[in-house]
């Protein structure tokens, strides 16, 4: 990782140097660099995991998560990002959105150093990723089940990313194709746990340990598992908790009310429930690699991804 850390920070420079300052501003905010360590344990199941094309690897999905950071808290209107002033809160949505392209455009050029089937991979991980951010802006279409839009757009906006994560580590690392094929699986529920593991965060914590502003995706109108698991709630008891969750939360006083019935809420606790057991799913696809310390990290990371608290 400290290969990994000095190599980012080489890539997030340009001619500019303000746009060096830009780019520089969250990628030195810290970020707990998640999707680049699944890049360095995936590596560990091949029989090169020191390779530079690991390392490249490792570079090319924290800089598409990054630039996709300047862009979501555009969406989100998000003040407060890895413990910091977001960019567009200090430049303006114009200089964030084209840093986060800027981004996006080095992560580009970094992945074409890896041949055209890393460039196919990880094209088809952006088009899902800006498909499940989208998809967020908009309802679900008629007769769709709103808990099954809403895994879709967390499977497209987080799940692609962190499956190519893994996926990346296996390939570049020298794992078989079948260990490659199974990481990915893995990565894929294990990333998509990894959103619903942070949208429970978005109620249940405070901004000190997330870095973030608590509530976001409430004030945002975006329904979460815990809050779409609240609304199945048929008891008269949460009749308030209801109301408040289908009207406008941007108002100060409605939006913590609702947080606070949220976080007394038992839909809380079945939606933790819920991503422990998307983590022992995800772990069932790791029987493909031999028993040994690096199945074992992997599983402990599934774990730490579904009781995370930062
Ligand atoms: C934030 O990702 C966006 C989500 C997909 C939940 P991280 O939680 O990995 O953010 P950093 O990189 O640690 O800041
Ligand atoms: C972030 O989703 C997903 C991407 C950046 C692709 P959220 O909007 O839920 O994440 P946070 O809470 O801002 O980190
Ligand atoms: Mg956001
Ligand atoms: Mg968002």
């Amino acid at each position: 990782m400290a290969v990994v850390e000095k190599a980012l920070s080489g890539h997030v420079q340009s001619r500019a140097g303000f746009v060096t300052e830009t780019a520089s501003h969250l990628m030195e905010a810290g970020g707990k660099r998640f999707r680049p360590l699944l890049v360095l344990l995936a590596a560990e199941t091949g029989d090169r995991p020191d390779s530079d094309e690991v390392v490249t690897a490792a570079c090319v999905v924290e800089l598409t998560h990054l630039a996709s950071l300047y862009h979501d808290d555009v969406m989100d209107e998000a003040d407060l990002r890895r413990g910091t002033v977001s960019a567009h809160s200090v430049w303006g949505n114009h200089v964030a959105i084209l840093t986060g392209d800027f981004l996006f455009s080095k992560s580009s050029e970094l992945t074409a150093e890896l041949g055209p089937d890393a460039v196919r991979i990880q094209a088809h991980t952006f088009t899902r990723l800006v498909e499940g951010q989208i998809l967020e802006t908009v309802k679900p279409v008629p007769g769709e089940d709103p808990l099954a839009h809403y895994l879709d757009v967390v499977a497209g906006k987080t799940g692609s990313l962190i499956a190519t994560s893994a996926r990346y580590g296996a390939r570049f690392g020298g794992a078989s194709p079948e260990v490659e094929a199974a990481l990915t699986s893995y990565g894929e529920i294990v990333g998509s746990a990894f959103q619903l593991s942070d949208d429970i965060l978005d109620i249940a914590s405070e901004s000190g340990e997330s870095g973030k502003t608590p509530g976001t995706d409430l004030r945002e109108g975006v329904p979460t598992l815990p809050v779409l698991m609240a609304q199945a709630s048929t008891d008269p008891a949460d009749a308030r908790l209801l109301e408040l969750l289908a009207g406008d939360l941007t108002d100060d006083g409605s939006h913590a009310e609702a947080l606070d019935l949220l976080r007394k809420h038992p839909a809380l606790d079945e939606a933790r429930a819920y991503v422990i057991a998307q983590a022992a799913e995800a772990k069932a696809h790791l029987t493909a690699l031999p028993a040994g310390p690096v199945r074992d990290a992997l599983e402990a990371f599934a774990d730490i991804v579904a009781v995370r608290s930062t």
